[in-house]
């Protein structure tokens, strides 16, 4: 049977690559989960299949993934649309701990190795464990920030970029002192110390990065998870566990680039920069709003979308929150029926993770032709009569077009203060997740509808019912 083997992991590998062409577009993202699904059982039914899996291990193989099925079956049933990024730094955090356990594990097994093979093998171990380890710890640490058990506040030590440098160099030594080892008893202390720098190492880089800089963090560690496995792979010389690698580090490596961009920010800058020390505090004195919030009431804003001809919905994270994508999308099905030219605009970080906008509306079965990218719709807000802001903050802050103080001057927004009228409908005039203040609310042609988006939502339906 096992030279049913590499076709499997050939078809596999297949199926991952199509999974991920498919997600790449909302319409064609459910085909790409099932590639995806399909795959992964397909690689599960493999490894009965290899050599190093005697019957005798079938029924702790099967005990295994009864229990892990139940467990995850329970956790991605339950988990609310708006965790899924602390989720799946969870789940990055078990990849990070498998890696260093088995890079641990096949060092004591490969004592015999010799010549290049031996070589070859330790450069495996060492690099799979650091690896493993910073993604364990920077998972954990950033799975803590997202949940709001540990302070999204930016730990600052003093000298903390030397203190970094010294780790690393530190971990360097003890890759000098493990090669140079004469048997893996004497090799095994300074793999163990390295494991242990890394694991700092990653809860340091993961705790001195802001909250708001948490999404890049969280995709940069799924890349780290993806070169954790692949080095598991070469270990263990399994072909589909380095190609399944290879994909979701160089596909964590692709998004964080992308996140980065529609921040503004360079990854060094992410990782190394700070940013949000200050989230929570004042807003810089230049970034202090001038003017004053108007309040509207529903009965106002549902009597300005009668008379509209062009209306912009700009949805965000607290959307997200009320569960408000149903009933916009019955409002926008009400006015396209009146004629209005009624879109949506997308920004690529609203909400708390890629996408996270697309997949509540599409949720809510709003056609894909009228969900427009930022770059897209930016420049029709002039012509636009009513502009609806649904829980979106930062990424309609005009301060990062105006405001060189602010501290998310120079991320690329959506610009509603350019449409006739704006309303934000939000429930205060707290901040957003950067803890910026928000010019765009005091803006003359700016109204605040304030209360639960889901309740003022249900209110301007049945008013244009
Ligand atoms: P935010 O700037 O976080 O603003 C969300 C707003 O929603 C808040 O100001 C809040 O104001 C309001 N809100 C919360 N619950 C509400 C409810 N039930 N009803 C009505 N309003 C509610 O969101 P955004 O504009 O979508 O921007 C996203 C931010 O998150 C960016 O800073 C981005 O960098 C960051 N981020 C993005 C991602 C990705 S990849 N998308 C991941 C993590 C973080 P009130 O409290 O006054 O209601």
């Amino acid at each position: 049977m096992e030279n049913m083997l590499p076709v499997l992991y050939i078809v596999a590998s297949v199926l991952f690559i199509l999974s991920l062409g498919g997600l790449s577009n909302p319409e064609s993202s459910r085909r790409g989960n099932w590639f995806g699904i399909i795959g992964m059982a397909l690689a599960v039914v493999a490894t009965f299949f290899h050599s190093k899996v005697s019957p005798d291990a079938y029924a702790t193989l099967i005990a295994m993934l009864v229990i892990g099925g139940v467990i995850g079956s329970i956790v991605a049933a339950k988990i609310a649309m708006t965790a899924m990024p602390q989720l799946v730094a969870g789940f990055h955090s078990f990849v990070g701990l498998a890696a260093v356990l088995e890079g641990i594990n096949s060092y004591v097994e490969g004592a015999g190795l010799t010549g290049a093979e031996h070589v070859i093998h330790n450069t495996e171990v060492f690099v799979g464990v650091f690896i493993g380890a910073i993604t364990f710890t920077g998972s954990v640490v950033a799975f803590g920030k997202l949940q709001g058990v540990i302070r999204s506040k930016p730990l600052l030590l003093p000298g903390r970029h030397l203190l970094n440098a010294a780790l690393a160099l530190a971990s360097l030594y003890c890759g000098y002192l493990f090669f140079g080892a004469h048997d893996a008893a004497q090799g095994m202390t300074p793999l163990l110390v390295m494991t242990f720098i890394a694991f700092f190492l990653g809860w340091h880089l993961v705790m001195s990065i802001g909250g708001a800089d948490m999404p890049v963090v969280v995709s940069m560690l799924n890349s780290y998870s993806g070169w954790a496995a692949a080095a598991t792979g070469f270990l263990l010389n399994n072909d589909l566990l380095i190609i399944t690698g290879a994909l979701v580090g160089s596909s964590g490596a692709i998004l964080s680039y992308i996140m980065c961009k529609a921040m503004n920010r360079s990854l060094v800058n992410v990782i190394f920069g700070g940013f949000g020390a200050e989230e929570g505090k004042a807003a810089p004195a230049g970034a202090q709003p001038a003017g004053e919030a108007v309040s509207i009431s529903v009965e106002e804003v549902s009597g300005m979308l009668q008379e509209a001809k062009s209306v912009i919905v700009i949805p965000g994270y607290g959307m997200a929150v009320a569960r408000a994508q149903h009933p916009i999308k019955d409002i926008s099905d009400k006015l396209r029926a009146k004629g209005v030219n009624v879109r949506f605009a997308i920004h690529p970080v609203a909400g708390r993770l890629p996408g996270h906008m697309n997949v509540l509306l599409a949720e809510a079965n709003v056609p894909y032709d009228i969900v427009l990218e930022m770059d897209e719709i930016n420049k029709d807000f002039p012509e636009t009569d009513v502009c609806l802001v649904i829980g979106a903050n930062d990424i309609v802050n005009p301060g990062a077009i105006e405001d060189a103080s602010s501290p998310i001057y120079g991320m690329p927004v959506l610009e509603p203060w350019k449409a006739k009228t704006t309303v934000v409908l939000k429930r205060s005039m707290a901040t957003g997740y950067a803890g910026v203040d928000n010019p765009l609310f005091y803006k003359p042609n700016t109204r605040m509808l304030f209360g639960d988006a889901k309740k003022s939502v249900d209110g301007l339906l049945a008013k244009l019912q």
